[in-house]
């Protein structure tokens, strides 16, 4: 069982992905935070970020077991995940990786901008996520906050509408709903409200609804 979550930054799509798999007892893969690890190596090490041969040695040396670190959640390291998402030889090393984890039994659930579309299109469920972007742009500023963080929350917006219209724009892999996916607007739903939505999309899908 493969459960594909995609939408904008800050749509939700990674708390209702962990959710998600919390509830069927499959694994998780949040997508994005393999980007912001290249991206992330790449802004320690000073580089460009569009240096192409830097970025695919990069990828192809990630370690997973650093996934989890808090310092790839920043709004710097998001828009730079962004410029180096849209390198198309970097996307094609991160491909199989993400396969492999999806394959695995008993179950996955992935969550980015390409799941449903390029790299999970056999997926059995698929959803894609929106909201609206000053909704984003305030959760994504409390939440920054709650890490004792500055954030501003007009400039948050502003990274919101460019990275939004960067993903949607780029010639590889797009962000957009695969024709098959399940539209959740998760614009005025709690956490609660978005979780008990997405699985009772998994459930209609199940029951061959
Ligand atoms: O979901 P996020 O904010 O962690 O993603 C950071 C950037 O990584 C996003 O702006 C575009 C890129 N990304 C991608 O291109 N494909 C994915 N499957 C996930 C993220």
């Amino acid at each position: 069982m493969i459960i594909a979550i995609d939408g904008p930054a800050a749509s939700g799509k990674g708390t209702l992905g962990k959710r998600l798999a919390h509830h069927y007892g499959y694994r998780h893969l949040d997508t994005g935070v393999i980007y912001r690890a290249v991206a992330k190596a790449l802004l320690d090490l000073g580089a460009d970020l569009t240096d192409e041969a830097l970025a695919v040695a990069v990828a192809s040396e990630l370690d997973p077991e650093k996934f989890g670190n808090p310092a790839l959640k920043t709004q710097e390291v998001g828009d730079a995940a962004s410029v180096v998402s849209a390198i198309p030889r970097v996307r094609e090393v991160l491909l199989n990786f993400q396969r492999r984890f999806a394959e695995d039994p008993p179950g996955a659930v992935l969550d980015g901008r390409d799941i449903g579309t390029v790299i999970c299109p056999h997926a059995d469920v698929k959803i894609f996520v929106v909201a609206d972007a000053r909704v984003r742009a305030r959760r994504r500023t409390l939440e920054a906050l709650g890490r004792g963080e500055v954030a501003d929350e007009a400039a948050v917006l502003a990274d919101i509408i460019r990275r939004d219209e960067r993903d949607q724009n780029r010639p590889i892999a797009p962000l957009k709903p695969a024709t098959d996916a399940y539209l959740l607007d998760n614009s005025n739903l709690d956490i609660e409200g978005g979780v008990r939505a997405a699985i009772d999309i998994v459930e209609a899908v199940r029951a061959g609804r």
